[in-house]
């Protein structure tokens, strides 16, 4: 039988860490107010002046991931990139990383799921293998968000909260008899609440391509309701878990570790708390890393590997939610 494996990984950050005491010099905000509600102590962010885009994020941790795999680009079939703050509006970042790589001719297609791209991007990873129209797959998630905050007292809520990064994946189809690899997957999508987490650009509202009116009420910043997101999360991401479980006829006590999206520590918590989960069984580095958005799943994945705390033969299960709303989770054995 055809499985998807995760052959390798890679992650970028930038060199310039903000720490909290960074912002408070900025804006009107507390170390301690940061910590206490989010879980965040520092962050990277592009510093400002240097002339790249979201690609070269991307392309540092796919070179990384693709060197581990011992794979030249052009033997990739397909490269997919999860961000939702591409290089330029048109056309997306895909195209970019793989003029980068130097994957010739090799199809780039970008995906926009916010918080729940990476999850995403394995899913669609997997149809392409089972459905043996890919062998390799380079899979990224990446964000350059800094580029898109403001960062004063007025917009504290989202500049405190959300950094730039990139994480990537070789994936890899496999002939095997076992129950290894990807699992399997549930993605789900409610538009009702797509004003609880938005961005405005780019906008046409009126005759113009960008709407003067959006620029003047300040919507091309990102507006989150906090209070909603938090709420959809703390209810949401319990129930996923439960659908995944049921899907896979698996228990919970079946998860050798949960590898949530880094949105903020308070819901890891809370999700941990409501599906007495032991701390040791889930994996947060929000603290280091601020919420990095579609790279937060493979940063970590990556960090894991690396330092060997999941081996082989161990199940994991990612799961998130974010801007769309979008929310889903993905259950993987490791080979
Ligand atoms: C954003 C979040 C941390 C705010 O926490 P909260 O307890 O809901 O706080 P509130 O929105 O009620 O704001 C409380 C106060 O803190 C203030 N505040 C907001 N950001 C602040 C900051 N960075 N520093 C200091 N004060 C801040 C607010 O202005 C408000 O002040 P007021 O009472 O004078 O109006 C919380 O709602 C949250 O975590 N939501 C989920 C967000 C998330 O996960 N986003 C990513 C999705 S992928």
């Amino acid at each position: 039988m055809i499985r998807s494996m995760i052959k390798s990984t890679g992650r970028y950050l930038p060199e310039n860490k903000v720490t909290n005491q960074n912002l408070a010099e900025l804006m009107d905000t507390t170390d301690e107010w940061i910590v206490q509600r989010t879980g965040i102590e520092s962050r990277y962010w592009v510093k400002e002046g240097d002339d790249i885009g979201t690609s070269d994020l991307a392309y540092e941790a796919a070179k990384i991931a693709l060197e581990r795999a011992g794979w030249d680009p052009n033997e990739l079939d397909l490269i997919v990139i999860a961000t939702m703050t591409p290089d330029v509006n048109v056309p997306g970042s895909g195209v970019f990383l793989q003029d980068k790589l130097g994957a010739k001719n090799v199809p780039a297609l970008d995906i926009r799921q916010q918080c729940t791209g990476f999850l995403y991007g394995l899913e669609i990873c997997d149809a392409y293998i089972k459905s043996e129209k890919a062998k390799k797959i380079l899979l990224v998630g990446a964000e350059y968000q800094s580029r898109y905050l403001e960062v004063n007292t007025e917009y504290r809520d989202t500049a405190v909260i959300f950094a730039d990064g990139a994480g990537a994946s070789c994936i890899e189809a496999i002939e095997t008899d076992d129950d290894a690899g990807f699992i399997t997957s549930i993605m789900h999508s409610d538009g009702k609440y797509s004003q609880a987490l938005r961005a405005g650009l780019p906008a046409r509202k009126s005759g113009y391509a960008i709407d003067p009116t959006v620029i003047e009420n300040k919507e091309h910043f990102p507006f989150m309701d906090g209070k909603t997101v938090y709420k959809l999360a703390v209810t949401r991401l319990p129930r996923i878990t439960e659908e995944l479980l049921e899907k896979a006829n698996m228990s919970i006590d079946d998860i050798d570790l949960f590898i949530p999206h880094q949105a903020n520590l308070r819901i890891n918590e809370a999700f941990r708390e409501r599906m007495k989960i032991p701390k040791e069984k889930i994996y947060n580095n929000i603290e280091r890393y601020g919420n990095t958005t579609a790279a937060t799943i493979p940063i970590a994945l990556d960090e894991l590997l690396e330092n060997k705390i999941v081996k082989n033969g161990d199940t994991i299960m990612f799961f998130g939610l974010g801007a769309g709303l979008n929310w889903g989770g993905v259950i993987y054995k490791m080979i």
